[in-house]
């Protein structure tokens, strides 16, 4: 085919692309460069590279190019609650996609309490993709087969996290003990342990309370969980890991008290990571009083959002690393499922879309309104995630080596966000505005563009993620220094 050409057949069969003239933004670095993506894979990264025959090229002219983003929370088709979260692998992808995110890592889930039997149903449930993706598995009970379960998950299925629900009491929370059992058989197979941090047995009694005094509607979910909940689980979880002296990972952190935690464990020395998730950093809980249910529905989720306040806060502690990176707890739920809760909010499916706009909203929230520049801005949405989970610079980097999910941003590009184009299966949307992706590349070839996707079903790869990344750097010193600390025993005459 001929340079420049259009031609989707081209672009599908013969996957040779030329960015030119962008401004190629890494992590650590950004230069006015050109890149030459060839076998799925970026070849080149310089300036002036020639155009040859067969090549084609992407005019990125006064346009950023960037690592693709990854997106470290979602949740498709995920049962809960009664319900099934409405986006599959498929659709989800589509939306991640046309939204510039090219990778996600879900929760896999245990079918009834069985680790493996749950993984090997989201293996099932991911053949349909059409982007690259890997999981974290959620743990939510003890016993030796789950400890087995995560030794062959870690050692044979590329999984190096897993997830504990401090909430959801009667379904998926876990005890105190079984926390610390977790704890330390992640620490044992060097998997990074995260926490949905929120006391379940408080919130159980909130609800009764809220639900008690005849507040039946959609207000009354941030009213019976509110914030000091969340601060005193995150607080919790966080001295348990620093007694295992393992790392933690503590996901969707939403209020300054879970906030005020981490930045306290941070600055003692302690590997918290702390991820806040679009909803939190953007909106406020002001929707959930609107008086039409569909409206406030949409915005329930847990930890719920807070009041006006708690975004401004995470926003800068983002802007000045005390928070790490930017997921979404993409869990989408219609009007019709939604309204399985309409007189009590407590049958309310907990969750809210966000793969398909967290590029855009973390861009204009942070990158916009100049909290961080952009460098810090791949960092939070791609290249913190790809090394916190181990597979940088696989992904996370547009460097030679790396894997093509490449996207051409347009800091002055309009396009519109909304429940009425937008690629997801939710039939709402918390997000409606503008968008600024207009190229994504995946796996090597050009997927949106010109607000058309071109994917294919199945063509999405697992990503295995290997156990012992950087967080576990030097612990085994800082445990042999705790050994050697611990005296002989006294001895005593009886
Ligand atoms: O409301 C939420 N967050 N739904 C998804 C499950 C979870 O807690 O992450
Ligand atoms: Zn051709
Ligand atoms: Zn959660
Ligand atoms: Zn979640």
């Amino acid at each position: 085919c001929l340079v420049g050409s259009e031609n989707f057949e081209c672009a599908q069969k013969s996957p040779k692309i030329l960015i030119k003239g962008g401004t190629v933004v890494n992590a650590d670095h950004q230069q006015i460069a050109d890149v030459y993506i060839e076998d799925g894979k970026i070849q080149i990264v310089a300036p002036d590279i020639k155009e040859m025959e067969g090549v084609r090229v992407i005019d990125a002219t006064g346009k950023f190019v960037m690592p693709g983003g990854i997106d470290p929370h979602t949740h498709m088709e995920m049962p809960f609650m009664g319900e099934e979260s409405c986006d599959d692998f498929f659709s989800g992808q589509e939306a991640a996609l046309s939204g510039g995110t090219t990778m996600h890592i879900d929760f896999a889930l245990p079918h009834n309490g069985d680790l493996a039997e749950g993984f090997r149903l989201w293996v099932q449930k991911a053949e349909k993709s059409c982007m690259d993706y890997g999981f974290h598995m959620a743990v939510t009970k003890w016993n030796d087969k789950v400890a087995q379960d995560m030794e062959w998950l870690v050692k044979e299925k590329g999984i190096n996290s897993f997830k504990f629900f401090m909430a959801y009491k009667g379904s998926l929370m876990v005890s105190d003990e079984e926390l610390l059992q977790g704890f330390k058989k992640c620490k044992e197979l060097g998997a990074v342990p995260q926490v949905h941090a929120e006391n379940g047995d408080a919130v159980a009694e909130g609800q009764a309370r809220i639900f008690g005094l005849g507040i039946t509607g959609p207000e009354g979910h941030p009213l019976s969980r509110p914030p000091v909940l969340e601060g005193e689980a995150t607080g919790r979880a966080i001295k348990l890991a620093k007694f295992v002296n393992t790392p933690l990972y503590v996901v969707h952190v939403m209020s300054i008290d879970a906030l005020d935690e981490v930045s306290r464990a941070r600055h003692s020395g302690q590997r918290v990571i702390g991820e806040p998730v679009v909803s939190g950093l953007a909106l406020n809980d002001s929707k959930l009083w609107d008086p039409d249910f569909r409206t406030a529905a949409m915005y329930v989720m847990s930890p719920p959002i807070r009041a006006v306040g708690h975004s401004q806060a995470l926003q800068d502690a983002l802007s000045t690393g005390i928070l790490q990176l930017v997921g979404t707890d993409h869990c989408p739920f219609n009007s019709k499922q939604k309204a399985l809760g309409k007189h009590d909010f407590r049958k309310i499916p907990n969750g809210v879309n966000g793969v398909e706009e967290r590029m855009h909203i973390v861009w204009d929230v942070m990158v916009n309104s100049g909290k961080i520049s952009v460098t810090d801005y791949v960092r939070i949405t791609s290249t913190a995630c790809a090394k916190i989970f181990n597979i940088y610079p696989q992904k996370g980097a547009v460097l030679p080596g790396s894997d093509a999910d490449v996207i051409v941003l347009n800091p002055n590009a309009e396009t519109k966000i909304s429940a009425k184009t937008h690629h997801s299966r939710i039939d709402t949307n918390i997000y409606e505005g503008w968008g600024k992706v207009e190229v994504t590349i995946s796996q090597g070839r050009v997927v949106w563009e010109n607000e058309q996707l071109t994917v294919e079903r199945g063509s999405g790869r697992y990503i295995p993620m290997k156990p012992f990344g950087y967080l576990f750097d030097g612990l085994d010193k800082v445990d042999a220094t705790y050994m050697s600390s611990m005296q002989a025993p006294v001895n005593r005459n009886f």
